[in-house]
């Protein structure tokens, strides 16, 4: 007993310590950047998170989905956070198939409020987020890891232009899928483990009503089509549920299929090409060093901040005047 606890031990450490020196770091980012101003950061966002998930689960599915938005439009730099983004909180803009969470973003300016309490503004609105996606992975099931933390805080909005150029469409096939991650230096096993971000949360169904109506997707087994149809009985249907041809094809094309597979019938190796695929998605772009901000309200660039209200003003007034 006392003999296969300590394997088992031995073989968590050097899991984790092989995993982190087989990542390469991105300039300016580290395993340890708060360890002296910020030493309770890791805690008191997993400590938050436990009571936020109690009480909802559903939240943790809003929470990894953020980063992956975050990360994948303009870099992992908290512009998806920012008002006036085009998949932010300021919702008009928003194109209705991105969908985010509006609690999700308010559960990361909780956090950013509690740890800055604690820490004061030294803490990123996107390390904040990175970190809280990986508890959200870890807090429903799934493996826990290191975060490299020191992203900055982005300055720029992302357009509605950019947020759709980046995220492909939950009707890509796999070569579409290969083709748009491989511009983000991905290749076939990162975008499978990804992918593996579906096996929590949920789809509305709008998002793959168009395999059901007006014509049936012949790849898509009957039975589950039945059943989803039963859930979207029109296609515009505002409830939830789901599976994406950007998932299913994974499974059909031969390119990937094997790749599916192996993860089916393990879950270590799914778990850790989904952990290294999590770090390097958490890596896209990052701002570091003195590239960007470390946002007072997670909402606002600090330059929108209403005590600097006067600044804005006058701006305003020369514009007018010119
Ligand atoms: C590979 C390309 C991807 C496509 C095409 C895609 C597409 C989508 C779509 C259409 C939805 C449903 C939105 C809705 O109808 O409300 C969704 C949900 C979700 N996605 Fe992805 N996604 C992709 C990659 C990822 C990645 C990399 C992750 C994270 C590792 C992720 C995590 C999630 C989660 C957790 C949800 C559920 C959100 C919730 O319940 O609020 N996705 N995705
Ligand atoms: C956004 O993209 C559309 C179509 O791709 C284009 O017509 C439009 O000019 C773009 N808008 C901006 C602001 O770049
Ligand atoms: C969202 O919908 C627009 C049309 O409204 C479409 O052009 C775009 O591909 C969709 N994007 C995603 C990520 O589903
Ligand atoms: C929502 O799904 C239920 C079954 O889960 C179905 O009875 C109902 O008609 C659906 N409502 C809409 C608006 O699609
Ligand atoms: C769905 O479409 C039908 C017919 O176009 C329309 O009458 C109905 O109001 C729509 N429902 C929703 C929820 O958009
Ligand atoms: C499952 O994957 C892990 C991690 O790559 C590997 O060490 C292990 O040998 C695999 N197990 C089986 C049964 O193939
Ligand atoms: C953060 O900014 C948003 C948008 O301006 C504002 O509604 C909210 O009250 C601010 N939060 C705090 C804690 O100041
Ligand atoms: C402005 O900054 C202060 C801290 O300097 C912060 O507490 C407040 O929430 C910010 N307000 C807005 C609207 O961003």
């Amino acid at each position: 007993m006392a003999f296969s606890l300590i394997i088992f031990l031995l073989f968590c450490c050097c899991g984790n310590v092989q995993l982190t020196e087989a990542q390469q770091l991105v300039q300016g980012l580290s395993w340890t950047f708060y360890d002296s101003s910020c030493p309770r950061l890791e805690s008191i966002v997993r400590n938050r998170l436990k009571k936020v998930f109690q009480d909802d689960i559903g939240q943790a599915a809003g929470l990894l989905r953020l980063h992956f938005h975050d990360c994948f439009v303009q870099g992992c730099d908290g512009s998806v956070l920012l008002d006036g983004s085009a998949s932010g909180p300021g919702e008009q803009a928003a194109p209705p198939n991105l969908s985010l969470r509006a609690q999700a973003f308010r559960i990361i300016n909780d956090l950013r409020r509690r740890v800055h309490r604690r820490c004061g503004r030294v803490v990123s609105c996107a390390d904040i987020t990175a970190i809280s996606a990986r508890d959200a992975v870890f807090l429903s099931g799934g493996p826990d890891y290191d975060v490299p933390l020191g992203r900055k805080d982005g300055l720029n909005f992302a357009t509605i232009n950019e947020t759709l150029a980046n995220l492909p469409p939950p009707s890509s096939n796999t070569g579409e899928l290969l083709t748009a991650l491989a511009a983000k230096n991905f290749d076939a096993t990162d975008i499978v483990a990804l992918s593996g971000g579906h096996t929590i949360g949920l789809g509305h169904c709008t998002s793959f009503t168009d395999r059901l109506y007006p014509t049936q997707d012949p790849t898509m087994d009957k039975t589950f089509a039945n059943n989803l149809k039963a859930v979207c009985p029109v296609a515009n249907s505002t409830n939830t549920t789901g599976l994406f041809t950007s998932d299913q094809d994974l499974y059909t094309d031969r390119r990937t299929r094997s790749i599916v597979t192996s993860f089916a019938i393990n879950q270590t190796l799914f778990y850790e090409k989904f952990v290294i695929g999590m770090i390097k998605m958490s890596q896209l772009s990052v701002l570091t060093g003195t590239q960007g901000e470390i946002r007072a309200n997670c909402s606002v660039r600090n330059s929108d901040n209403l005590s600097l209200s006067s600044v804005v003003e006058e701006e305003k007034g020369s514009w007018s005047a010119f």
